[in-house]
């Protein structure tokens, strides 16, 4: 049979096993910060109706209109999409299951996202974000919290980045702000870009957001929301920047904040770092009064952020180095037969200790034993050899103190009952 090779698709990355460890980290260090402030996991499908993201996220934004897996359903013609994010299928979800009736949610998700851009460092077609969605609450008290638990998380990281903040304000003074902005970029029609032409009529906001440097000048002239937020908005960011404040978190107001989803109103928010090049913004997040009722659920207000768990996870090895972690505590090694039945019942009693035990399988010559022994970093090594065994008896040698430096220590001469007694405690 002709051989064929299969790669990966372009994008789309393997997390190989000695990347698990730092992986490890962030997870659990997110999972239980969020739990901390008593957010609970929510798991949503990988697949939607496309319908739900063109209505959530919006037609007119660089997602829907070109970086969308989407595809029909060649079973029943239905239009599905690889979620390119997950807060509208969290609100879907939320309204599917009457989750804000009795009581306000706070929710938590870490799980695989999909948009077809063009990959660089940082930007993967599939990527991963963790997120946390508090559905039910008028704010700003939760957008404080959300923006202390990410302030958290990235102190017991270790990692420094910027908190650059800005008001979207309410539907109307966006209108006003809108129709301000599309007079004073077609007084300046001479210097868009094609990019920014299609958008003036449709979505404006988003030019703000160029990164073309001919048109830099132009945009910082151009009238800011921020002057067209009424007393209610002006006292929410207020408050928003008070309660920042005196948590101690630094930010700066960014009035060119834009973010690429339609669905914000007053506070947004973007977590950056300047460790990463062009693709620095670990975390983007803000409120979302208008989405839950814009997909059929009854009005209520809501907020949340996702974070981009590549990004942070590259940002941890650049600082921290890579995580390592032993495959195990205990390495058992055996010379096969018998012996290797006592090497599976002592790491059986291990294991109820708590202990993570490998049993050597494989080859019994005891150098490549001890090979494997070493390569799995595990602090100690049982040996089951046959004379011992006959003895009711293996050797126990130390590899690694704690902190996994190497040990020479003499092997010991245990009695089997013995061996979980001496890593019991
Ligand atoms: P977003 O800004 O589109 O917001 O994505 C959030 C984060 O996901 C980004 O800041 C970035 O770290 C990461 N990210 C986005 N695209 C990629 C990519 N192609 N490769 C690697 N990382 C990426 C949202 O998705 C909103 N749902 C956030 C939110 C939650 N707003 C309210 N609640």
């Amino acid at each position: 049979m002709a051989k064929v090779k299969i790669v990966g698709i372009k994008g789309m990355n393997d997390m190989l096993p000695e990347d698990a460890a730092i992986w490890e980290k962030f997870e659990d260090t997110a999972r239980s910060i969020a739990a901390s402030y008593g957010y609970r996991q929510i798991r949503t499908p990988i697949l939607e109706a496309t319908q739900l993201f063109t209505r959530g996220i919006g037609e007119v934004t660089d997602i829907v209109e070109k970086e969308m897996y989407s595809f029909t359903d060649s079973m029943n013609g239905e239009a599905l999409t690889l979620r390119p994010e997950n807060t509208s299928a969290v609100v879907r979800c939320a309204i599917e299951h009457n989750l804000t009736y009795n009581a306000p949610q706070r929710l938590w998700y870490f799980g695989p996202m999909f948009r077809h851009e063009r990959p660089q460092r940082g930007r993967y077609r599939q990527f991963h974000q963790f997120g946390c969605e508090a559905l039910g609450f008028n704010g700003p008290d939760v957008d404080i919290e959300l923006l202390a638990m990410t302030s958290r998380l990235w102190k017991a990281l270790g990692i420094e980045a910027r908190l650059e903040l800005n008001s979207l304000g309410a539907l109307e003074e966006r209108a006003a702000h809108r129709e301000a902005l599309i007079a004073y970029f077609e007084k300046h029609a001479d210097i868009l870009d094609e990019d920014a032409k299609r958008r003036l009529h449709t979505n404006p906001l988003r030019i703000l957001d160029t990164k073309n440097p001919e048109m830099q000048e132009m945009v910082n002239a151009a009238p800011k929301l921020l002057d067209f937020l009424g007393e209610e908005s002006l006292a929410f960011l207020a408050k928003l920047e008070a309660g920042v404040q005196a948590l101690g978190i630094n930010y700066s107001i960014n009035p060119r904040l834009v973010r690429g989803l339609d669905y914000y109103n007053h506070t947004v928010f973007e977590w950056i770092t300047d460790k990463l090049g062009s693709q620095g913004t670990i975390c983007g997040g803000g409120r979302y009064d208008p989405l839950i009722e814009m997909l059929g659920g009854r009005p209520t207000p809501a907020v949340g952020f996702a974070i981009g768990a590549e990004r942070v996870i590259e940002l941890v090895r650049e600082t921290a180095g890579d995580v390592v972690k032993a495959d195990c505590d205990v390495y058992i090694a055996h010379q096969g037969g018998h012996t290797e039945m006592v090497a599976r019942q002592i790491g059986e009693k291990l294991r109820d200790c708590g202990k993570r035990v490998i049993v050597h399988a494989g080859s019994t010559s005891f150098k490549s034993m001890m090979k494997r022994a070493d390569q799995s970093l595990a602090q100690w090594c049982v040996i089951c050899g046959e004379g011992e065994v006959n003895e009711n008896c293996v050797s126990v040698k130390r590899l690694r103190d704690a902190a996994g430096n190497q040990q020479f220590a003499e092997q010991m001469k245990v009695e089997i009952d013995q061996v979980t007694e001496l890593f019991g405690q």
